[in-house]
Order: C-alpha cells, then sequence, then structure tokens
C-alpha cells in the first residue's frame, strides 16, 4: 500500500514557508518583479521498502507484481505478471490487443531494451486513411478495425520470459488469471472511464459488451473470457495468440468489423530487442527507448539543450525556468516530425540529434526577451540525411535488477473494440502514423515521410520508459502515460528529483507544463501555476493555455535514497499504487 508520509525518516512537523524569489531578468520585457511565493512545505515521500518495488497503474498490479518479487521472482518475472494483471484491472490502457516498450538494467549493469510496439497490417497502405480528394477522414485511424495495428504485448512477456525470466510462465499467469476470475473492484476514477466511453463502445461494437455495463465504484467486474484467454495461453505459449485458435479467434473478430488483420499478420510478428538511447545529462547516465519511440531522442535533446542553463537557480517552474524548458520542447519536437519514425524502414541520425554540437546550434535563435514563433523554426538541418492512453509501470528487485515499462492501447480503451470472446480491447495505434504531412494526429502532433504508414511498419511513439544511473549505480526508474506529453512529463520528474531536490513522490506530484512545438502554446495543468509566471510568460510572446490540459502525464516512479531504500512515486493524479518490502 502507499503511504502518504515516511514516518521512519523525520519526525513529521507540518510546516509551510513562503520565500518570495526576486527575478533579476535584464531584458526589453521587463517582467513583473517575480514574486515566485515557493511554498515550501515539509517533503512527502511515498512508500519506503527496504528491497524491492512495483509501482503500476492499479493496486491490484502492483501487488501481483511485489508478490512474485517477494516469491524469489525476478523484476523480468514481475514484468510478465504486471503487464498481464493491468490487463484486467486497468482495461483503460492496460492490455493483450496492445504494444509496449521495456527498458532494462541488470544487476551486473548490463542495459537494453524491448520494443513489443504493434505494426501496421500487411495490407495497410499510405493513404488508406484519406478519402478520394486526399482528405484525412480522422475517425478511421481512431476508431474501430482500421485503427488497429498488430498487437505485441504477448510476444513482448514472451520475449521477456525467454531471455531474462526465471520462473515458470505458468507461474506467473496464475494469479492474473485468478484476479480475471475472481473480479476487481472499480475504483471511482474508473467509473468516471467506463461512463464517459460507455456509448462509444456500444457504437463501436454494434451490441452492449461487458464494460458497457454501468459498473459503479464499488462494484466487482469478473472478466471470465479473458481468464479463459489467459489460461490458453498459459498452456500453449505464445504461438496460442499468434496463429493458434486465440489468433484465429481475433481475426474473425476483426473480420466481423472489416478489419484487414490477418493470420499471416500475426504470424510474421516478432518484438525486438533493441539498443536503447543513452546520453550524459551533467553527472546522470540516462537510459531510454531508442526508435521506435521517439522519447529516448526527445529526452536527451530537451536535456542536452537546457544543461548549459541554472535550471536549478532559476527555481522550480519560474519563468525563466519554463523558458528554458519550453524553448527546448519546441526545437525536439519539431526534430521529432520530420526525422522519427520506424528504424526498421528509415535511417534516423540519431547520434547527430543528439549530439552537443548540434543541439547548441540549435538554441542559437533562444532569447529570454521574447519567445522563438513556432512558424519561425523547422527542424535543424543535418548535412548529408536523407531524409493518452497508455499506462507506465516501474519495478526494482531485490537482486539490483531495474525496468521502466511503458505499455499502450494509444488511445483510452484504444479502438474501443472490445472481443466479448477473448476479454480484451484492441489498439487503435494506427493514429501514431502520420495519415497526412502536415495533418496532426489525436495528439496535435505532426509527421513527415519518415511516419508515413507502411505494411509491417512500427509506428511513431512517444513513450519514454527510462532509467537513470547516478555514479555508476541505479538510480532511478521512471515513465508516463499521456501521449506526446509523456517526453516532457518524464523530463520535469527527473528535473524535479535532481534540480529541485524534491523525493520522488513530490517530484510525480509536483505541477506540470507542456510545448510540443505545434500547436505553439505552453500548456499547463489548470490553477496550479503562479499567476505572476503565466502573465509574464504572456508579456514574453508565450501564448499560455490552461484550459486543455486538465492532466499532463500520470508518473510512476522509484528512486534509490542515499541509505539505499527504495522511495516509489505513485502520481497523485490517478490510482496509482506502490507496493514492496
Ligand atoms: N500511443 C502513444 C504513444 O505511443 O506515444
Amino acid at each position: 500500500m502507499q503511504t502518504k508520509t515516511s514516518h521512519s525518516l523525520k519526525p513529521f512537523i507540518s510546516f509551510t514557508v513562503f520565500i518570495a524569489l526576486l527575478v533579476f531578468t535584464a531584458c526589453k520585457n521587463e517582467p513583473k518583479e517575480e514574486i515566485v511565493e515557493q511554498k515550501v512545505t515539509a517533503p512527502v515521500y511515498g512508500l519506503i521498502v527496504d528491497k524491492a518495488m512495483v509501482v503500476s497503474a492499479r493496486a491490484e498490479a502492483s501487488k501481483i507484481g511485489k508478490d512474485i518479487l517477494a516469491k524469489g521472482g525476478n523484476a523480468f518475472d514481475a514484468m510478465i505478471a504486471t503487464e498481464m494483471a493491468l490487463a484486467v484491472a486497468y482495461p483503460y490502457a492496460g492490455n493483450l490487443g496492445g504494444g509496449g516498450f521495456m527498458v532494462y538494467r541488470t544487476q551486473y549493469g548490463e542495459i537494453g531494451s524491448l520494443d513489443y510496439r504493434e505494426k501496421a497490417p500487411i495490407a495497410a497502405f499510405k493513404d488508406m486513411y484519406l478519402d478520394e480528394e486526399g482528405n484525412v477522414i480522422s475517425a478511421l485511424s481512431k476508431v474501430g478495425s482500421l485503427a488497429v495495428g498488430v498487437p505485441g504485448t504477448i510476444a513482448g512477456i514472451f520475449a521477456v520470459h525467454e531471455k531474462m525470466g526465471s520462473m515458470p510462465m505458468e507461474e506467473l499467469l496464475q494469479p492474473v488469471i485468478e484476479l480475471a476470475q475472481k473480479g476487481y473492484v472499480v475504483t471511482q476514477k474508473q467509473q468516471g472511464r467506463f461512463d464517459a466511453y460507455a456509448a462509444v463502445f456500444d457504437t463501436v461494437n454494434g451490441q452492449k459488451t461487458l464494460y458497457s455495463q454501468g459498473f459503479k465504484a464499488g462494484d466487482t467486474v469478473k472478466n471470465i473470457a479473458l481468464a479463459a484467454t489467459l489460461r490458453a495461453i498459459q498452456q500453449n505459449g505464445r504461438s496460442e495468440f499468434y496463429g493458434g485458435k486465440t489468433g484465429i479467434q481475433l481475426v474473425d473478430f476483426l473480420k466481423k468489423h472489416d478489419g484487414i488483420i490477418t493470420i499471416e499478420d500475426l504470424e510474421a510478428y516478432e518484438a525486438q530487442w533493441r539498443e536503447p538511447v543513452v546520453f550524459d545529462y551533467k553527472d546522470l547516465r540516462i537510459i531510454s527507448m531508442a526508435p521506435p519511440s521517439s522519447g529516448g531522442v526527445c529526452l536527451a535533446q530537451i536535456l542536452k539543450m537546457i544543461e548549459p542553463y541554472d535550471i536549478k537557480g532559476y527555481g522550480h517552474n519560474s519563468t525563466k525556468a519554463i523558458q528554458v524548458i519550453t524553448e527546448a520542447e519546441r526545437r525536439a519536437y519539431a526534430d521529432r516530425s520530420f526525422y522519427l519514425g520506424d528504424p526498421d524502414f528509415v535511417k534516423i541520425p540519431i547520434d547527430t540529434l543528439i549530439s552537443e554540437a548540434y543541439l547548441n546550434g540549435r538554441m542559437d535563435n533562444f532569447s529570454f526577451d521574447l519567445a522563438t514563433k513556432s512558424s519561425d523554426l523547422s527542424h535543424g538541418e543535418i548535412p548529408g540525411y536523407e531524409s493518452s492512453e497508455t499506462t507506465h509501470y516501474s519495478i526494482v528487485d531485490s537482486f539490483g535488477n531495474a525496468i521502466a515499462v511503458t505499455t499502450t492501447l494509444n488511445g483510452a480503451f484504444g479502438s474501443k473494440l472490445y472481443s466479448e470472446e477473448l476479454g480484451f480491447f484492441l489498439n487503435n495505434e494506427m493514429d501514431d502514423f502520420s495519415a497526412k504531412p502536415g495533418v496532426p494526429n489525436m495528439f496535435g502532433l505532426l509527421g513527415a515521410e519518415a511516419n508515413a504508414v507502411e505494411p509491417q511498419k512500427r509506428m511513431l511513439s512517444s513513450m519514454t520508459p527510462t532509467l537513470v544511473e547516478k555514479d555508476g549505480e541505479f538510480w532511478m526508474s521512471v515513465g508516463t502515460p499521456g501521449g506526446s506529453t509523456i517526453i516532457t512529463s518524464v523530463l520535469q520528474t527527473i528535473l524535479n528529483v535532481y534540480e529541485h531536490e524534491m523525493t520522488m513522490q513530490d517530484a510525480v506530484n509536483a505541477p506540470r507544463f507542456h510545448h510540443q512545438w505545434l500547436p505553439d502554446m505552453i500548456m499547463f495543468e489548470p490553477n496550479v501555476f503562479d499567476s505572476t509566471v503565466l502573465e509574464n510568460l504572456k508579456n514574453f510572446g508565450y501564448n499560455v493555455n490552461q484550459e486543455n490540459s486538465p492532466v499532463i502525464g500520470k508518473v510512476d516512479g522509484i528512486l534509490v535514497l542515499p541509505d539505499g531504500r527504495l522511495e516509489g512515486g505513485a502520481d497523485r493524479r490517478g490510482d496509482d499504487t506502490a507496493d514492496g518490502y
């Protein structure tokens, strides 16, 4: 269970102090004397444990993962059980019908990552979401069968098991099957999501399905169909999904809904082990996901661009800190839209994109006096170059293995297509492709040729499961859902702990902002930022938007404390929970 405070760390004296920071900004648009009234409250710690921990979007999933660790399983065993438990208790994003990424660091310091991202079906083609006039039919990539990419999650858990697992798969899946059979209890937040989407579920599926029954907070949801699917996978292995009876049922179901995924698509699917993106930020070494996620590259670009600036000195969420971070984000997302895609299909100049030489040049035209306009900024030039909702969990085991995993159906409940027979939702990951250059996807992200639809290509992601080392040792596991805001939420959480010396819990709870080049606005979580700061930013030419993003990210993380214990940060924005021992 998560605790709000740690009684073991300090005697807890509640106090609040206000500090008035004056900002001396020598510039044309004199900002209001910055009364960044920083409310200094006693730090709030998340759950603290001695040995091992799981932090995920649901208490049931964290507990199942923790129980595997306590039985002597390693972080990879716990990954398999946690991933599947989220598919049961958190159908909003947990999945069998989606995909994800895992970044790992073993107890011996070896690092790596697994890509179990969905792929475009063999029958997919570049203009499949355009009408006869060449206009994007937006709904096609978002709801229903054409939105569905070939799922990768079951391939992912079997790849992890084969390479890194230590316990039998049967044993790892057993508690998940029992959870599906006995049921889980609906939370208040979950009821809100079921209520919001029930009508869409009925329209897309043409009938009432399990999750459109009107479950209320406190009700128990049993998913007997999913229990049977998991049991079949438990008995028959990976091939049950990728060509066996479950696969055939899935293809038949999609066909009935005019889908294009075939048994050949399932048979051809493979998860890929990939080199992670690795870079330094000051004395930290950061290990994050490489393409087909943009997460690691963009995180590296932003952190390298802000490294020369005094982020700590400016103060948390001060005008200057927000300006520097926003301008770096703007430039990174402009590059993202042009250069990034599936590395199996496009050549991506990763080394150049994250090099100091290139990134120093990118910030050349930044000034504290005036916001850069996104319309004046494009992707950087590289000589010779050819051209939410999601969920995250972090696990650390008692051996010293650490993982960060982000998994997704893309939008909330994916395509909304739900197989009653199999007990799970199908993703709408095809919307992460660029349907047409210049036309934004559901996250407002733009893309170019690098991320155009092609048969069997993986769509570009923003998922940023990330591990951080300090002084050569594992220090933090972090990640979040949130579509395009994933990268910037992970960034701010790392900065909150490293630069602003917050606890893991305070770091994930802290207010967040986001800029992604286009649309040219800074999105702020509403009513939690200092009004003087927002006014100053407007005066410098920034478009400030507090309406569109009530929630930016839902971060879960684990931090190694100076005494070696683990602190969990489970985001207050969801039902997220840390569990450990
Ligand atoms: N579907 C969200 C992402 O992969 O970025």
